[in-house]
């Protein structure tokens, strides 16, 4: 069909921990949205950047008032499919798990360890079995856009590295944190899963930036990570994800093909048309 060829994107931005707005949305208004899986974290924030047009989610709820667990990832990624939205661009605080990668850095992770439990992770409960592939997780046309804008506008970033989910909400021991590392993770968080997963399941491209805040706790010079050390850190890396934002969405708003992850469910459904509920 050719009318599915091209897609004029719209980008959503998920903030993590300390970003609860986005510089330079014009027409912004905050809009309410609910979904069959309930009622996303906040209400959505529609506005365009340079023409493009996008809508904002404080993944936590303005004043951080949902912890990691019990965030509505469903809703969430569903509020911002029913927006619209074709690309997401999710912001996270993240502990880092090597030496190079120091506080204030930005990583855009490409893969994923998911270690969270009892998480709802899928759209496709019953009724209709689907299994996505999960192998490439992220965009490299939102990694390369989101690592030339930093790049540009000089803030340190690393492009690639896998981000290990962890359930929290208490932050790791030692022995966890050296297992890690033993793994070659790069940064350690809470959030991002399943919010990868259910992305892909909606057909949305995604992306994560990992603001690193902390060492977590294996590193003999630092001491280990606190929530005062991850909000200070994050206040400064704030102003950069701002700049980051805002620039990166005005370099996305060319018309595109369509991306594998849009075609997600192509191949996925197992359940055949005529057994679906
Ligand atoms: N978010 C920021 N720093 C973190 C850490 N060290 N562990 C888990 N989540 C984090």
């Amino acid at each position: 069909m050719a009318s599915e060829k091209h897609v004029e994107p719209v980008i959503g931005v998920i903030g993590g921990s300390g970003l609860y707005e986005i510089d330079g949305l014009k027409d912004k208004e905050w809009r309410r949205c609910e979904t069959p899986w309930g009622a996303p974290s906040d209400d959505l924030l529609f506005g365009s950047i340079s023409g493009v047009r996008c809508v904002f989610l404080p993944r936590h709820g303005r004043g951080h008032p949902i912890p990691p667990s019990r965030l509505n990832y469903r809703a969430n990624i569903d509020a911002l499919k029913r927006a619209g939205v074709t690309d997401i661009i999710s912001l996270s605080a993240v502990g880092s798990l090597k030496e190079e990668l120091e506080p204030g850095r930005f990583v855009l992770v490409d893969q994923f360890i998911d270690l969270t439990q009892g998480r709802q992770r899928t759209f496709f409960e019953e009724g209709c079995v689907a299994h996505v592939s999960m192998a490439e997780p992220v965009s490299h046309r939102l990694l390369t856009t989101l690592g030339d804008t930093a790049e540009k506008l000089h803030i340190p970033v690393t492009r690639g590295g896998t981000y290990v989910v962890i359930e929290g909400p208490q932050f790791s021991t030692r022995a966890e944190s050296d297992l890690y590392r033993s793994w070659g993770c790069s940064v350690i968080g809470m959030t991002n899963m399943p919010e990868a997963r259910l992305a892909r399941e909606a057909e949305m491209n995604y992306v994560t930036v990992g603001m690193v805040t902390d060492y977590d706790c294996w590193h003999e010079d630092h001491d280990s990570v606190t929530v005062d050390t991850v909000v200070t850190t994050m206040k400064k890396n704030a102003t950069h994800a701002r700049e980051l934002v805002k620039d990166a969405i005005a370099s996305l708003g060319h018309k595109r093909e369509l991306d594998q992850a849009e075609r997600a469910l192509d191949n996925a459904i197992i359940t055949p048309p005529d057994a679906r509920d």
